[in-house]
């Protein structure tokens, strides 16, 4: 499973690219306006510091305007995926971009088949927003093994399942269940994962143990 951080903070993107675990960012317009930063030279920040795909949405609801944006989005660098909502508007952008070669996600999808229109719009990733799903008393994992299932009947569809709206560890370890491609996952959550108290008891114990030996490795 990849795993994307999800933020607009350059200092959590800059820590998590050097574990060697980050596989590529997401950003919404939400991120954006919390990072206090100017948008273009924020993404293109990102862009240098991450290898891989960085998510940069659009602005507008429109198609014009919107197409406008995403051309000029996708021009940032060539790690961009741009990012349309799933809207009519959204997936003809998404269309036009992805016959281009440029990556697009399409973001706020929240049923299976508004994911299926996502993959024959050419999406590289569709984003079901887990979280909002289980705030509304519904089951956002059951959305990602939908589509999973409804993918997999289809080798043709290339789109990769992006699992967003993450808010805690269990969120990860069940996408990764339902085989979701990609996890997006705020850095505090990415953090979170390598906790165990186990661990952390486990290596006091050894750390102690090693003291009484006298030894050392180096
Ligand atoms: O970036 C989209 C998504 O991950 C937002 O999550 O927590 O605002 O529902 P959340």
């Amino acid at each position: 499973m990849k795993f994307f951080v999800d933020t607009g903070e350059i200092n959590e993107i800059r820590e998590l690219a050097a574990t060697g675990m980050l596989d590529g960012v997401t950003t919404n317009p939400s991120l954006i306006a919390k990072s206090g930063k100017q948008f273009i030279p924020l993404i293109e920040e990102i862009c240098s510091v991450v290898t891989g795909p960085v998510s940069a949405e659009v602005a507008s609801t429109d198609y014009e305007t919107m197409q406008k944006e995403a051309d000029k989005l996708s021009k940032i660098a060539k790690n961009i995926a741009v990012k349309v909502p799933l809207t009519e508007a959204g997936l003809k952008v998404c269309r036009n971009l992805a016959d281009k070669g440029i990556m697009v996600n399409v973001t706020l999808c929240f049923s299976a088949v508004q994911a299926i229109l996502a993959a024959k719009a050419g999406a590289a990733f569709v984003s079901p927003f887990i979280g909002r799903l289980d705030d509304i008393g519904q089951d956002g994992m059951q959305l990602i093994a939908d589509i999973r299932q409804i993918y997999d009947n289809y080798p043709n569809f290339k789109t990769e399942i992006l699992a967003a709206s993450i808010r805690h560890p269990q969120h990860v370890l069940m996408a990764a269940k339902m085989g979701a491609d990609v996890s997006t996952i705020p850095a505090s959550t990415i953090k979170a994962l390598y906790k165990h108290p186990l661990t952390d008891k486990g290596l006091a114990a050894f750390v102690e143990d090693w003291k009484k030996t006298g030894q050392s490795i180096l």
